[in-house]
């Protein structure tokens, strides 16, 4: 039987509310998060702090931040078992960035690819924040002794960065933060795009056929599947050169949970057709639900804020004892 006196280990992680949520975002994160709840004492944040970094709509970014926190719901997280949470709502985040990005060298900071893709991406505004970024996702990290960090692949390198910030403020202070460990899921951590199989799938890319959204209708989905770039070999096999398939596979395998030989012998003799209709089909029906529960979770406006003042309360506790020991390790004066 279970220990429950022992202490399980801590887990954060976030998601920007800009943009919709995509099947990456999906795969890669969140679906993970809910398979993770029990293991772990989770907190998950809607990170409206980072969203900023990037001009936004004061009126949308509202109306995102809650639907992403709906699609949380949606999506199974439980408020009873998970800290869930806007970052904006936990002052220390922003705290313990500033601190943090005393820590962090420039040199760090200039290669991050996120950084380096963002800035081509908006190049009439590269400002400081999108620079200081990852300072910032080490802060929301740092700030709870997190141990595991569950994220898909593109998060990889900001999670060294965090590693390593945490260890050159050890370095100098003796032990303050734990460091934590990435945990990047074996199938579904680089969701391509449909319609560039070469890059990942964006939730910012204007090319609406490239993504799929958790809240697009059946007939959209169905459709983006329909027109996903493939190659002229017209095989279902996973191999080198062959993004376009290696990724619907990905796709199916992670929600049907087959793999690739088995998805192999399935669509043996049938042509790509079939195959993306399947996948299509399997997408739509892991969606359906989460959004249904989506909508109705929005109109249920006094739930939503329940949710996220509790999760802000708690997160605030945990918060507060980290920044307060870190000031008193810096040396400032206490209050
Ligand atoms: P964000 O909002 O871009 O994405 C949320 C999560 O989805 C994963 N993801 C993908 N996984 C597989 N395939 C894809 N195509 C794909 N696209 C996105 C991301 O890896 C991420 O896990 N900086 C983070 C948010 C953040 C954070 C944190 C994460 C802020 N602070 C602290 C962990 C810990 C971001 O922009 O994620």
């Amino acid at each position: 039987m279970e220990n429950t006196a022992e202490k399980k280990k801590i887990l954060f992680s976030g998601i920007q509310p800009t943009g919709r949520i995509t099947l990456g975002n999906y795969l890669g994160a969140v679906r993970n998060w809910r398979l993770l709840e029990d293991t772990y004492d989770c907190l998950y944040s809607v990170v409206d702090l980072h969203a900023i970094t990037v001009r936004q709509d004061p009126a949308a970014l509202r109306k995102q931040c809650l639907s992403t926190l709906a699609l949380l719901l949606a999506s199974g997280l439980s408020p009873e078992k998970s800290i869930l949470f806007f970052q904006s709502h936990v002052a220390e985040h922003a705290e313990l960035a500033w601190v943090l990005n005393c820590y962090t060298m420039f040199g760090e900071l200039s290669r991050m690819t996120q950084f380096k893709d963002k800035s081509a991406k908006h190049a009439d505004n590269i400002n400081a924040g999108l620079f200081a970024y990852p300072a910032l996702m080490a802060a929301d990290i740092l700030l709870y002794k997190t141990e595991m960090v569950p994220v898909g692949q593109d998060q990889k390198q900001h999670l060294e960065l965090a590693r390593n910030i945490a260890e050159r403020f050890n370095g100098i202070y003796g032990d303050t933060f734990v460091v934590p460990e990435p945990y990047i899921p074996k199938v579904g951590a680089k969701i391509a795009s449909l319609a560039e199989p070469t890059k990942k799938m964006s939730k910012s890319d204007p090319n609406e056929n490239s993504f799929v959204a958790l809240l697009d209708k059946p007939d959209d989905i169905m459709r983006k599947f329909k027109r996903a770039v493939t190659d002229s070999e017209a095989v279902v096999r996973y191999a080198e050169g062959k993004d376009g398939i290696n990724n619907l596979m990905t796709i199916y395998g992670s929600i049907t949970g087959k793999s690739f030989e088995e998805i192999e012998r399935e669509f043996d003799g049938r042509g790509y057709g079939d195959f993306k209709a399947a996948v299509g089909e399997v997408v739509v029906n892991e969606f359906a639900p989460i959004r249904e529960k989506h909508d109705q979770l929005l109109n249920d406006k006094a739930y939503l804020e329940s949710v996220y003042k509790q999760g802000a309360e708690k997160a605030s506790y945990m918060a507060r004892k980290t920044l307060a020991k870190v000031y008193k390790k810096l040396g400032y004066v206490a209050k």
